[in-house]
């Protein structure tokens, strides 16, 4: 039993459990210890140490920049503070794309030094044969298909995929072959209902969590700082539900702490040694 209770830890099986009895998977992403405990006392499935980090956390316009030591560092934060959701690592950006050894020797780094216990690789049917040997050295892999944000330069942009019938073709043999090698999950990004529909039904055990996929995925995952409000202004994709508007909380909390500061308010006798 652990300190939240004798809730389990939960395990690739619980994302093969919970498709098989149509019960829906909870992702999130999240970056650092404070948060992952939060989220995963809330009771999330899954936590996704995104490499949308790249964007919300450091302030780049896209996933590309951010390195391997860098998402390994987030990921053994993430692994401190949580106790029960699955930690899936994303690989980041050529960690995975030059040869199947780099692949395995950064996706075994997720586990050895970041403590995940399962890896993201972006990609459909060009990335199946890579995919299959990271999982036969014993790391569980989640696929990533649909509009995959390494690739945005080639997509010209956020554009919803599977849209026409070569696309929808190609993802369908991706999420199938995919699920052959062994895939527990995959998300679908940013892909026509339908697709993302026809996908999720057509496949025995690997869980679709969708994020712009529609309702009809076995999960959902945000990115925690978009479902919370903390990202740019200029990103409100349709997909987006906002659960909170952190910003004017946080603005108020400082204005009133610069207040009390400047006025001498702060630190009171109580507060002083
Ligand atoms: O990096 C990320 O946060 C992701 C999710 C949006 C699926 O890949």
């Amino acid at each position: 039993m652990s300190k939240f209770g004798n809730k389990k830890k939960n395990t690739i099986q619980t994302f093969i459990k919970k498709k098989a009895k149509g019960e829906k998977i909870v992702v999130l992403t999240a970056y650092d210890a404070f948060m992952a405990s939060l989220l995963d006392r809330a009771g999330v499935d899954s936590l996704l140490v995104g490499d949308s980090a790249s964007n919300v956390l450091h302030g780049h316009k896209s996933t590309l920049p951010i390195t391997m030591d860098i998402m390994v560092a987030h990921t053994a934060a993430v692994a401190r503070g949580t106790e029960h959701a699955l930690i899936i690592a994303d690989m980041p950006f050529l960690s995975f794309q030059p040869s199947i050894e780099t692949a395995i020797l950064n996706a075994g780094r997720f586990l050895k030094e970041g403590g995940a216990e399962a890896v993201k690789i972006e990609g459909g049917l060009e990335m199946v044969s890579t995919v299959k040997r990271v999982i036969e050295c014993g790391i569980p892999v989640m696929g990533h298909i649909g509009l995959t944000p390494q690739s945005i330069h080639r997509f010209g942009g956020p554009k919803v995929q599977g849209r026409k019938d070569k696309s929808q073709t190609y993802l369908k043999e991706s999420a199938l072959a995919l699920e052959e090698v062994g895939c527990f999950s995959c998300v679908l990004e940013l892909m026509e209902t339908e697709t993302a529909a026809a996908i999720t039904s057509s496949l025995k055990t690997m869980a679709t969590i969708g994020i712009g996929a529609g309702p009809n995925c076995d999960g959902q995952v945000l990115v925690i700082n978009d479902m919370l409000g903390l990202m740019d202004e200029g990103f409100r994709p349709k997909f987006l539900r906002q659960y909170a508007d952190l910003p004017p909380v946080i603005t108020e909390a400082v204005k009133a702490f610069i207040a009390d500061v400047t006025s001498g308010q702060y630190p009171s006798e109580d507060e002083s040694y």
